[in-house]
């Protein structure tokens, strides 16, 4: 089996190459940014049609939010003709493609959690360039996944538990937003759903067993919290481990006191049981992954 990465450097990518690593059965190129620009299609089909993967997994992309809002032309760039670029070249040779998105894709207003039938009404342009990009990828290659996920963190890169942990050492009081509600999702667990996924659709006998279903799944972490009770986890388990002995307040804000360039979605809660049927993939628990990594992301 030939995997191709894409945006190997970012924290699914990274988590992706660890993951590969060990895995004997499974030949791999993993590129970076400089070494595959996605919006290069030139490049995107020379690198492809010259390695011939039975899937692609593309895990670049512009993840910066309130950015992207002056950003517009390259967060579409990125999101939406990158993996249009991929999907194009993905299809030509025969390859799975395995692409990732996101819960900003949905307005929040919903009551509940998100399924994938849900319709996607992006507030923000992050959210809009992802839709387009998920929108790109059915259309250019029918053998594709689309894996939404949420409020992702890793023991790479910068994320909202390495920006919690830091500014715990720097300051007495946090003020955190608690009116957004969705599922903090560890990358090992997200890299891990998509290499599964693509096992178990690359593996010839399992495709004669079972009726292969493409297309869209949800896939975070469990529970669900605000950001203000994610926070208060993250700081509850340096006390737990005596990583700290300083006293911090948090105190919870709306997100109207807390306003930035980007709206972002009330409810992103994703329902994560369309994959669990069709892969035996259950929610990651973030908590214990937290619990886990607390040593590891400072
Ligand atoms: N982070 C979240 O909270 C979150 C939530 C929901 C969904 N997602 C989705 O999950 C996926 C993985 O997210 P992540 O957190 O791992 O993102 P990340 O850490 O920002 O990684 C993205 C990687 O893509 C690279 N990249 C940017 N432009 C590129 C280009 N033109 N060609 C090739 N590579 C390029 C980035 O390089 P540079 O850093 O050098 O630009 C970075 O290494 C993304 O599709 C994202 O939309 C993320």
């Amino acid at each position: 089996m030939k995997i191709l990465i894409t945006g190997s450097e970012g924290q699914v990518g990274r988590c992706l190459v660890k993951q590969l690593h060990s895995m004997k059965d499974v030949e791999y190129l993993a590129l970076n940014k400089d070494d595959l620009d996605i919006t290069d299609r030139k490049e995107v089909d020379k690198t492809v049609n010259e390695f011939k993967p039975d899937a692609i997994i593309n895990a670049a992309a512009y993840t910066a939010v309130d950015q992207a809002e002056e950003n517009i032309e390259l967060a579409f760039s990125i999101n939406s003709d990158g993996p249009k670029y991929l999907a194009i070249a993905a299809n030509h040779v025969g390859a799975l493609m395995l692409h990732i998105s996101t819960d900003y894709v949905f307005s929040g207003n919903k009551e509940g959690v998100y399924c994938e039938l849900d319709s996607p009404s992006p507030k923000n342009i992050y959210g809009k360039s992802k839709y387009s990009g998920e929108r790109e990828v059915a259309k250019h290659c029918p053998r594709h996944i689309i894996l939404r996920t949420s409020w992702v963190f890793s023991e790479y890169g910068s994320n909202f538990v390495k920006s919690i942990l830091r500014l715990s050492k720097e300051k007495d009081e946090l003020s955190i937003v608690c009116d957004q509600f969705g599922g903090p999702t560890y990358a090992g667990d997200i890299s891990n759903a998509l290499l599964v996924i693509s096992k178990s659709l690359l593996v010839k006998s399992n495709l004669k067993k079972r009726k292969t279903e493409f297309g869209i799944y949800h896939y975070s972490g469990f529970p669900h919290v605000s950001w203000y009770e994610f926070a208060s986890c993250i700081i509850e388990g340096q006390y737990a481990k005596k990583e700290t002995d300083k006293e911090i307040k948090i105190y919870a804000i709306s997100s109207l006191e807390f306003p930035t360039k980007a709206s972002r979605p009330k409810n992103s809660k994703l329902n994560c049981l369309k994959i669990e049927a069709g892969f035996s993939i259950k929610m990651s628990d973030w908590k214990k992954t937290l619990n886990d990594l607390n040593d590891d992301m400072s």
